[in-house]
């Protein structure tokens, strides 16, 4: 099957009680057994819910993964990988990525004695580096959260599968549609499905998919264990999300496209990060590894004041001030008080991303009236 019937079919079969094309949601807490041990392969809901089990299924297949775990956020899915380590192991992390990961990794795991070294991926000599007897996991975003850098993930992978390291690829700029990083090599892949899989800013979740079984039932176990699991209502918004998201995924690639050029003509910004770009210095690699750039990216303004960028975050009427992306709807966001807050400013700023940095998602409206609103709001 292709991406867009493997999207609406993988994995889905019609209700066997009822003939329901829909999933049902089993909101259920427990299962009836006829005799201790003796059941039709449900327990208990932290461990099983057959809409949960249904989804899973669905977005392993739409990675070209044998294996899906669905979680209540993508930060829960993140939690879970790095509970794979023990203290003394290390991690090898992108220096620009998500706020809320950069978070967890730094003021939660840290502390129980995982090290995590932060390096720009991009150039995969600095990986090389630091690699040592202790790394365990390479953490990987591509393209980043906000600036739109670019990894390498086949060469990445490369390099750990030499050193039996775990690569594990935050893919959720990039979605199913774009990029498949199992494919690449990695070992796990991770989205924060409350964005392009969910689609429409209604649901928190997250997953994670993967081929090895060994490692499958590893996550299982902490998946179960530690209880962060979404409920079945949840796990029914991302299985309706995911069987659109080609057609929206479509049109914020076309979207994006116009906005970026836009952009970068209009004589108030300053810098476009798009990796639609041909002079987007990872172009090459984007354009190997994605089948198409995307409706994320960041700019800054000609007069690179935070005054400037504060007064165009409140002044757009169709892009909503928002976190989050990945919606229909089209969001700006400003990333040093919002979405990354949580990384120090010295930090931030070292790695390129400003106080005055904007960061747009583009959404699926009409690209006439998005580009009119970013007119009357540049001024
Ligand atoms: C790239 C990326 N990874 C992970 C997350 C975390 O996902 P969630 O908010 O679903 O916990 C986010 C959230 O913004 C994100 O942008």
């Amino acid at each position: 099957m292709k991406l867009s019937t493997k999207l609406i079919h993988g994995g889905i079969e019609p209700d066997p009680s009822t003939g329901a094309i829909m999933t049902p949601i089993f909101q259920t807490s427990t299962y009836v057994q006829e005799a201790p041990g003796k059941n039709k392969g449900y327990e208990y809901a932290r461990s099983q819910n057959p809409t949960r089990k249904v989804l899973e299924e669905a977005l392993a297949i739409s990675e070209n993964g044998k294996y899906g775990l669905a979680f209540s956020s993508g930060v829960a899915a993140t939690d879970a990988v790095i509970k794979l380590l023990a203290p003394g192991d290390e991690v090898i992390a992108g220096n620009d990525m998500y706020g809320g990961t950069y978070r967890l990794f730094s003021k939660v795991f840290q502390k129980f004695g995982i090290k995590f070294h932060y390096v720009d991926m991009f150039d995969t000599n600095n990986i090389t580096k630091v690699i040592n007897d202790r790394t365990r996991l390479l953490w990987v975003e591509t393209p980043t959260n906000p600036l739109m850098n670019i990894v390498d993930i086949e060469a990445v992978s490369k390099i750990a599968q030499q050193k039996k390291i775990i690569v594990c690829v935050d893919n959720t700029f990039a979605s199913p549609y774009l990029q498949n990083p199992l494919d690449l090599g990695a070992d796990i892949l991770m989205h924060s499905a409350t964005k392009y899989i969910g689609g429409h800013s209604d649901v928190i979740h997250g997953c994670l998919m993967m081929n090895d079984k060994e490692l499958r039932e590893q996550l299982y176990f902490i998946q179960k264990s530690c209880g962060a699991v979404p409920g079945p209502q949840d796990c029914f918004l991302v299985l309706r999300g995911l069987k659109t998201l080609h057609l929206r995924m479509e049109r914020h690639c076309e979207n994006g496209e116009k906005v970026a050029h836009f952009l970068r003509n209009h004589k108030k910004v300053g810098k476009v990060y798009w990796c639609g770009f041909e002079d987007h210095h990872g172009y090459e690699i984007a354009k190997k590894q994605m089948r198409g750039f995307g409706g994320m990216m960041s700019f800054t303004l000609r007069d690179d004041s935070v005054e400037q960028a504060m007064q165009l975050l409140s002044s757009t009427k169709l892009f909503a001030l928002a976190e989050s992306l990945g919606g229909v709807e089209s969001l700006i966001n400003h990333p040093a008080t919002m979405t990354h807050a949580s990384i120090p400013r010295e930090e931030r700023i070292k790695n390129g991303l400003t106080d005055s940095l904007i960061r747009l998602s583009v959404g699926v409206e009409d690209i006439g009236d998005l580009i009119d609103d970013l007119n009357q709001a540049l001024g």
